[in-house]
């Protein structure tokens, strides 16, 4: 008798049989230098992005149609349809690649919306790297971020995490020498998101009247700050351009971003487009305790702890 045939761990891991599980982090940005508003509606960027341990869940099994499910953090509130990044994703992989885009498609968010995290387009970079293991279309990362580009500026950078310096409109990805040193910080998470346009265009106007602050000069002291371990001296160095924009729009973050100081955070700012703020912490037992304070404080809906680099969307 023939024993029924069954597909190896190497199978599993590639996908050829489904499910594939996989977990994409959360961005923050160290240094985020916004330069002028470009012809294409973009502007100009210098940033450096850094990956920290808040993940969303994408699982991909085989199927007739494609179909998007999901749990967490703003199900109900994310349309689940066509417009969904996810869904754009897999449609762009599967037409650059030739396959049908037959997947269904799970995902369990942690990640908040609209929240500066780039949860959106972690998403989508988790899409890419699923649906490439499921459909077994085996593409090189560099690849998947060639397609991820035009999902997003930021979700070239999901596929790859860790730390890396971000050019052009953010898609331009290219990593940052670190020391291999795990860095401790608290994500306070507000009640209602922001926009990353008005954001931008909030940015615009104030510079425009003359009022924003002067823009962040190079990543030079920054990069030479992550070649070290003192937190101390990272926390001198980072920076955010869109911060003001942020505050103008959400005044109340400034009592965020001092409730953490004064819960002895070393430094912090507001993560991207916000309202995310995040604050680096010396060590994990001091991020604990901020992240307590800034709970009973009533200054965000959540504060989490987090570390990083982290890896980028990766199966398993
Ligand atoms: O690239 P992504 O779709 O994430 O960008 C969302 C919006 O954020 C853009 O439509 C634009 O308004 C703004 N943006 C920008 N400059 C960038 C990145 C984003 O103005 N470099």
């Amino acid at each position: 008798m023939t024993e029924a045939w069954r597909p190896d761990d190497e199978d599993e891991r590639r996908g050829a049989f489904g499910p594939v599980r996989v977990r994409v982090p959360a961005k923050v940005n160290l240094h985020l230098g916004v330069g002028p508003l470009r012809r294409d509606g973009y502007h100009e960027l210098n940033t450096v992005y850094h990956a920290i341990s808040i993940y969303d869940e994408l699982t991909a099994r085989r199927g007739d149609t494609l179909a998007l499910t999901m749990e967490g953090e703003g199900a109900g509130e994310l349309a689940l349809d066509d417009s969904n990044l996810i869904i754009r994703a897999a449609h762009a992989l599967a037409g650059y690649a030739g396959v049908l885009p037959h997947a269904r498609l799970h995902l369990r968010k942690q990640i908040p919306l609209a929240g500066g995290l780039a949860g959106g387009s972690a998403d989508a970079a988790a899409a890419l790297v699923a649906c490439d293991a499921l459909w077994g279309t085996g593409l090189s990362r560099d690849e998947l971020a060639g397609i991820a580009a035009d999902l997003g500026s930021d979700v070239p950078f999901l596929i790859y995490g860790g730390t890396a310096l971000g050019t052009g409109r953010g898609e331009a990805v290219s990593p940052v020498l670190v020391r291999p040193t795990s860095w401790h910080w608290v994500v306070a998470i507000a009640d209602v998101g922001l926009s990353t346009p008005a954001a931008y265009r909030e940015l615009d106007r104030l510079r425009d009247a003359g009022t924003a602050g002067a823009p962040l000069g190079s990543t030079d002291a920054l990069l030479g700050a992550l070649r070290q371990r003192d937190p101390r001296v990272l926390a001198r160095t980072l920076g955010n351009d869109l911060q003001d924009a942020a505050l103008a729009m959400r005044p109340a973050l400034a009592d965020t971003l001092k409730a953490g100081e004064a819960a002895g955070a070393l430094a912090g700012l507001v993560s991207g487009s916000g309202p995310t703020c995040v604050f680096l912490a010396a060590d994990a037992a001091s991020a604990e305790r901020i992240a307590a304070e800034l709970t009973s404080a009533g200054v965000c809906r959540e504060a989490r702890v987090a570390h990083g680099p982290v890896a980028g969307a990766r199966v398993g």
